[in-house]
């Protein structure tokens, strides 16, 4: 790394770039990398320097790509933008980023110059510096709805752990928390007593959103659905742990404009 970047600041003409890139767990995300149009590749090392010993994210030489140079998490999950890498462009798609893809990426390339140049070999590094958030989606109720607190994780998953919390109110309790097949009312906080259930008791298709009878103002506030799921038998991988998160806002029935004063004043009763 350190003759990287020694390296780097020998090359006249070419920078080291850094781009901080934040992406939603699952989303695609693109890391960019670019080069300009006349250099020719011949070769093109998409790293993690957490993951070096494992193998690179994505790895080009000779005009094709290697799969068993590649890190195992990233199978399956990486292509080129353009396979052609035309007019050098040579950013990465990574499918379906997880919590654990966050890190620093550097696209390194090293090129032929065209015969007019002096220099006959070049190599540019950049960096892409991914971070991973967790969903998070607002939702809007009215004083004495019910609302239904959307949380989904994909359908093959077997849930060990399930549980719905408001980190403020923690100390007093969960809003649902279930294990080992069956929810745990003692676990609950007293506020959510008989107002809560699963939208689907079954928890089919890994839908386990949950519907909050009869809102009030103190429902307001920041709701984080944990999963811990058991990996299918075929999967590398036994065990994950997903968060979503669902920031309620809950505004008064008859008021035309809730949001300042009147949030204000109920946070005094
Ligand atoms: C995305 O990854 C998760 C596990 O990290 C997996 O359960 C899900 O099926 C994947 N989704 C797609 C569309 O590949
Ligand atoms: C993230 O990495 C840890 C340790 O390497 C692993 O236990 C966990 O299953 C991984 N999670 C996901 C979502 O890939
Ligand atoms: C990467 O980005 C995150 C958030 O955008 C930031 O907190 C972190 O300091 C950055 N890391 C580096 C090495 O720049
Ligand atoms: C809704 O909650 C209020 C108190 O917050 C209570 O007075 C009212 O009876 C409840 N309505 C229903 C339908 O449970
Ligand atoms: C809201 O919370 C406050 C303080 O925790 C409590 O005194 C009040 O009764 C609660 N109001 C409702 C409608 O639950
Ligand atoms: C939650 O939503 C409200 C209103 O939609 C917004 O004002 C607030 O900033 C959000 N909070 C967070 C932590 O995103």
């Amino acid at each position: 790394m350190e003759s990287l970047i020694s390296l780097l600041f020998m090359i006249s003409g070419s920078v080291a770039l850094q781009q901080d890139v934040q992406a939603k767990l699952g989303a695609d995300v693109t890391l960019q990398c670019q080069i300009t149009t006349d250099e020719r590749i011949s070769v093109l090392k998409w790293s993690r320097a957490d993951l070096n010993t494992d193998g690179y994210v994505y790895f080009y030489r000779n005009k094709r790509s290697y799969e068993n140079y590649q890190h195992p998490s990233f199978h399956g999950r990486v292509k080129l933008r353009d396979p052609e890498m035309k007019d050098g462009d040579v950013s990465l798609i990574l499918n379906n980023v997880t919590f654990n893809d966050t890190g620093m990426y550097e696209c390194h390339v090293a090129v032929r110059n065209p015969v007019r140049s002096k220099r006959v070999h070049t190599e540019i590094s950049h960096f892409i510096n991914l971070t991973v958030t967790a969903l998070q989606l607002d939702v809007q109720a009215k004083l004495g709805d019910d609302v239904s607190l959307q949380c989904q994780i994909s359908r093959d998953e077997i849930i060990s752990v399930l549980k719905w919390s408001r980190a403020d109110l923690n100390t007093d309790g969960y809003i649902y928390f279930y294990r080992n097949k069956r929810s745990y009312e003692n676990y609950q906080h007293p506020s959510f007593h008989g107002r809560v259930k699963l939208r689907d008791p079954e928890m089919k298709d890994g839908d386990v959103s949950l519907i909050l009878k009869n809102v009030t103002f103190n429902d307001t506030g920041m709701y984080e659905c944990y999963v811990a799921v058991r990996m299918p038998v075929r999967s590398k991988r036994g065990h994950t742990e997903i968060s979503h998160f669902i920031n309620l806002t809950v505004t008064g029935e008859s008021l035309p404009c809730p949001q300042i004063a009147p949030l204000a004043h109920f946070k005094n009763t």
